[in-house]
């Protein structure tokens, strides 16, 4: 990442807006006494952009994107299946792409360059329509990363309740393992159960201090993670609508698995 500077644009003309805005940056005030000296340092990527990935579906050097010839792409026949099966799900194929993308994320680890040109060979598109949906989504990787992965939502109602610590903490125990993908995540909308993370999609929460090592030995090792405070495993107050029969779906292989709803319950 580099810093460059940033004039001042015509939203940012409020003195207070201003303010507010260098103070979160981090950057110096002294256009208190000036404020036509004001600028902002705004962190950005090499290729000048504030979005990673963002030249990299539209370099004009490079050839005309092709939709893949299927004689000249070996796709592995599970993943072509379940893409299709993806795209029979809908009226119009492309509708299919975000879940045919993280199929392949699932088999290759990320959205590579590889598993972006199966997607499209299968889906008849081609890898830059694929590529500007996979740079879109944040739950879509376009650069390698660890297989398990770890979300802790910092947003607000879990920030509030210490997110940022457990994030912090998670840093600490997991941070230099590259087997996994850990990051701050906006709102999972599971703010009942704040602080909360998503391990392979897996709820946890609340997490206190004292759940912290534990999380991080279960995730290292592969553990069902903090079970007692799986948000699958809590009942609701309406007892009518608690059901014991809830299923998982595999990170690995993308099947459903039933839970064991006995004991463990919060
Ligand atoms: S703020 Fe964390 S789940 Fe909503």
């Amino acid at each position: 990442m580099s810093i460059r500077r940033d004039p001042p644009g015509p939203k940012d003309r409020d003195l207070a807006r201003r303010t507010a805005l260098a103070e979160a940056a981090g950057a110096t005030l002294d256009f208190l006494d000036d404020p036509a000296s004001y600028e902002l340092e705004v962190t950005r990527f090499d290729h000048g952009s504030r979005v990673p990935g963002f030249r990299e579906a539209t370099d004009p050097t490079k050839d005309p994107a092709q939709v893949p010839d299927p004689a000249q792409v070996e796709v592995p026949a599970d993943l072509r299946a379940e893409i299709e099966d993806f795209m029979s799900r809908y009226p119009d194929h492309k509708s299919a792409a975000i879940p045919a993308l993280a199929a392949a994320q699932r088999l290759h680890g990320w959205c590579s360059p590889e598993a972006v040109e199966q997607v499209a060979c299968v889906m008849r598109l081609t890898p830059g329509y694929l590529t500007a949906v996979a740079t879109f989504y944040d739950m879509l990787e376009t650069t390698p990363v660890g297989r398990k992965t770890v979300y802790v939502c910092t947003n607000i109602s879990c920030s509030l309740r210490g997110a940022d610590a457990v994030l912090a903490r998670l840093r600490d125990e997991l941070g230099h393992d590259p087997d996994v993908n850990l990051r701050g995540f906006e709102c999972l909308g599971a703010c009942d159960i704040a602080p909360m993370a998503s391990i392979d999609g897996v709820y946890v929460g609340p997490i206190d201090d004292e759940d912290i090592a534990v999380l991080a030995g279960q995730i290292r090792e592969g553990a069902d993670p903090l079970p007692a405070k799986q948000l699958v495993r809590r009942r609701v107050a309406d007892a009518a609508a608690n059901s014991d029969e809830v299923s998982r779906q595999s990170t690995d292989t993308g099947t459903l698995n039933p839970v064991d709803l006995s004991g463990g319950q919060a």
